[in-house]
C-alpha cells in the first residue's frame, strides 16, 4: 500500500486488518478493517492519527508509505491524536524511539490517557476547541472537541485549506480498503457494502455513546466539511453528506423506533423451535416488513447487533434449558442490553420438554439492563408444535409487524446489501 493523495497537501497512509484479527479483541472482520492515518503537509508536517502497534509491521508500513511520499519520520513536527485508543496510537511507542522532535497534540484528557500508555516524558501539547496550528502554505489545523465519541477525550481536526474533517472513529466503518479508498472512486455496490459495515461498526463500537455521537455530528455539520476522512473505512470526498446522514440515522435509532424491520433471533436443540421460524418469518413478511433472521450460537453477536440496531421489532425464539433460557440466547440478550438496544417492540416464542422458566430469566435481563422492550403475549409450546400453534405464531408475528410499521421512524429500510445470515432469507413484501 502506498500513500494516497486525497486533496491539496493531504495524504492518507493506511494499514488494513484482516479476518485473523478481532477488532477490540472481540468483533470479527470478514471484510477486514482499515486504520487510516493522515499526513498534512505545509512547511511543517503533521500526522493525524495513526495505527496500532500490536504488530510491529504496522508502524513499519506507515514509515515506508511516508518515505514513498518523500518524507521520513524526522520530518514529522506534530502528531495529532484525535482519539487515544491504541488502534490509532499504538505506533507511538516505536515513533518516540525514533524521534524526540515530535510534539503530540491532544485534548487535556487525551494527553492524560496518552501519558498512561506512552510515558510522561514525551512532548505533549493540550488543545481546546478553536485552537489552531499553522503548518504554513495555507495549511491550518483547527481542533474541535467532540467528547465521548467512543472514549471521553475525543476531538476532530479540521484542515482549513481543504475543508477536510479528520474525524477518527466518527463516520468510520469496518471493511479494508484497496486502491479505491474514496467514495468518488467506488461503485454504488461497493459503497453499499461499506454502509453495511458502517452499521456493524456503529452498533458494535459506538452505539453505547449515541447521544454524544449525535452531538458530534451536529458540531461537524457546522464546519460544512468538503471531505470527511475517518480513521476506519472510506474517505467521503465526493459526497460527505452521505455518511453524515447515514450516521445521523444510526444515532436516531437509540430511542428504539428505527427501520420497518424485525430481527428474528432463534436457537434450537432438536429442531422443535426451528419449526416455528418459518411461520414467524411468513407472518412478518406478510405485512411487507423485512425479517432478518439470525441463529444462535451459530451467528456472531456482532452481526445480530447490527440488524437489531436498525430494527423496530425483535422476535426471540428459543427452548428452555435447565429452568432458564437457551444459554446462547441469554448471552446475546445481555449484549443487546449493554449496547443500548432499547425500547423495541418484542415477542418471545418458547419451547420446552419438561419445564418452563425462560420467561422469568428474560424478564430479569430486560429489567436489569433497563431495555424497556414492550412484549406481545408470549407463545410457549411443549414438544412438537402443532398446526394450531404454528398458525398462532404466524398471526402473532404479523401482529408485531403491523405495530412495527406504525412505530418505525423510517418509511423504508435502508438498502443495506447483506443477506440474512442463517440462509433463511429476508425481505419485505
Ligand atoms: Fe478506532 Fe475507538 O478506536
Amino acid at each position: 500500500m502506498a500513500a494516497a493523495h486525497i486533496s491539496h497537501g493531504l495524504y492518507r497512509l493506511s494499514v488494513n486488518l484482516f479476518n485473523d484479527t478481532l477488532f477490540e479483541g472481540m468483533w470479527p472482520l470478514p471484510q477486514g478493517c482499515s486504520m487510516n492515518s493522515y499526513v498534512v503537509k505545509g512547511y511543517d508536517v503533521a500526522m493525524v492519527d495513526g495505527v496500532w502497534g500490536m504488530d510491529p509491521a504496522a508502524p513499519a508500513a506507515l514509515y515506508r508509505q511516508l518515505q514513498g511520499m518523500g518524507s521520513d519520520v524526522g520530518d514529522i513536527r506534530y502528531v495529532v491524536i484525535n482519539h487515544a485508543e491504541p488502534d490509532h496510537t499504538g505506533w507511538l511507542k516505536s515513533l518516540l524511539e525514533m524521534t524526540e522532535r515530535v510534539e503530540i497534540v491532544a485534548t487535556e484528557k487525551g494527553v492524560e490517557i496518552a501519558r498512561s500508555f506512552y510515558g510522561a516524558d514525551a512532548n505533549y501539547r493540550v488543545v481546546h476547541t478553536g485552537d489552531t496550528i499553522d503548518l504554513g502554505k495555507g495549511k491550518i489545523l483547527r481542533f474541535v472537541e467532540t467528547p465521548n465519541v467512543h472514549w471521553p477525550e475525543t476531538m476532530v481536526t479540521y484542515e482549513e485549506f481543504t475543508g477536510a474533517v479528520l474525524s477518527c472513529d466518527l463516520f468510520g466503518s469496518f471493511g479494508a480498503l484497496g486502491m479505491a479508498m474514496c467514495d468518488d472512486q467506488m461503485s454504488g455496490e461497493q459503497l453499499g457494502g461499506y454502509e453495511d459495515e458502517a452499521l456493524r461498526y456503529y452498533s458494535n463500537v459506538l452505539a453505547h455513546f449515541s447521544p454524544s455521537v449525535a452531538r458530534a455530528i451536529e458540531t461537524v455539520k457546522e464546519l460544512d466539511p468538503a471531505i470527511i476522512a475517518p480513521a476506519h473505512g472510506p474517505i467521503w470526498r465526493g459526497n460527505p453528506q452521505r455518511i453524515m446522514e447515514l450516521y445521523r440515522r444510526f444515532t436516531s435509532f437509540v430511542d428504539g423506533p428505527a427501520e420497518p424491520v424485525v430481527t428474528v433471533i432463534w436457537g434450537s436443540m432438536y429442531g422443535n423451535t426451528e419449526k416455528a421460524i418459518d411461520p414467524i418469518v411468513r407472518g412478518v413478511t406478510s405485512e411487507g416488513v423485512e425479517a432478518v433472521v439470525h441463529r444462535v450460537p451459530q451467528t456472531h453477536v456482532s452481526h445480530i447487533l447490527a440488524s437489531a440496531w436498525r430494527s423496530t421489532g425483535i422476535i426471540l425464539a428459543m427452548p428452555t434449558y435447565e429452568f432458564k433460557m437457551f444459554p446462547p440466547m441469554a448471552a446475546v440478550l445481555e449484549d443487546l442490553g449493554r449496547k443500548q438496544v432499547i425500547n423495541k417492540l418484542a415477542f418471545r416464542v418458547g419451547s420446552f420438554g419438561w419445564s418452563g422458566g425462560a420467561q422469568r430469566e428474560l424478564e430479569e435481563i430486560v429489567e436489569r439492563q433497563k431495555m424497556k422492550w414492550q412484549f406481545l403475549e408470549p407463545v410457549e409450546f411443549r414438544g412438537d408444535a402443532g398446526v394450531e400453534t404454528l398458525d398462532l405464531l404466524k398471526e402473532r408475528a404479523a401482529h408485531l409487524a403491523r405495530a412495527v410499521k406504525e412505530r418505525a421512524v423510517c418509511r423504508a429500510a435502508h438498502p443495506y446489501s447483506s443477506p440474512s445470515l442463517d440462509g433463511r432469507g429476508s425481505g419485505g413484501g
